[in-house]
């Protein structure tokens, strides 16, 4: 009999961080992998857990239109998302700022994660937005990106506590 996976772990990303947490995840956890696009009603379906991972861009979660349409097929599941971002991100303003639905906001388990900017491989739009961004909040160290051209907080470590949650929770 086939040996049918229980974690499936969807991502969307701009700019690969996101992509190597779900790599990274997939890896310890033996999960079926699906980035954004190649995932259907019917692969979210069969598993037990569902781990979504999605960067923040401009305070908002990129996967966020996408969980709120797609809540009533997996609200039966364990959901966890994941977030990347360049700072820190705390639960209460990313969760307050995103979702209104307070059945949605109990159901999902968040984590939150750093990424990684390289200038160099911005978008001319996404370099305009992200510079309006640092000075409106002065959140960024802008100074040191254009430095450097690129920071990376990434850090594969950070992933255990999502590791032992799903683990816990799956089997
Ligand atoms: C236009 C733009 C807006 C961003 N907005 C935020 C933000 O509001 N808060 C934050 O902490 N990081 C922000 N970031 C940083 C990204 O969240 C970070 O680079 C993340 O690793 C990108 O993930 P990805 O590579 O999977 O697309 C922004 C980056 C860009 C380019």
């Amino acid at each position: 009999m086939p040996y049918d996976k229980k974690i499936a772990i969807v991502y969307k990303t701009k700019y690969g961080s996101t992509m190597k947490y779900a790599g990274w995840l997939a890896i310890k956890l033996n999960a079926d992998l699906y980035e954004i696009s190649d995932v259907g009603r019917w692969d979210l379906l069969k598993y037990k857990t569902i781990i979504f991972g999605s960067p923040i861009y401009n305070s908002k979660i990129y996967l966020r239109d996408y969980l709120e349409e797609k809540y009533n097929i997996i609200k039966n599941k364990n959901i966890v998302l994941f977030c990347v971002s360049m700072n820190l991100q705390s639960r209460e303003d990313v969760v307050e700022y995103n979702f209104e639905d307070e059945e949605i906001k109990k159901k999902i388990k968040f984590f939150f994660l750093q990424g990684c900017i390289n200038l160099n491989d911005l978008s001319r739009i996404d370099k305009v937005k992200l510079k309006k961004s640092i000075n409106k909040n002065q959140s960024f160290e802008m100074i040191n990106l254009e430095k450097y051209m690129s920071i990376d907080r990434s850090n594969k470590q950070t992933i255990t506590p999502i590791i032992n949650y799903v683990l816990d929770k799956t089997y």
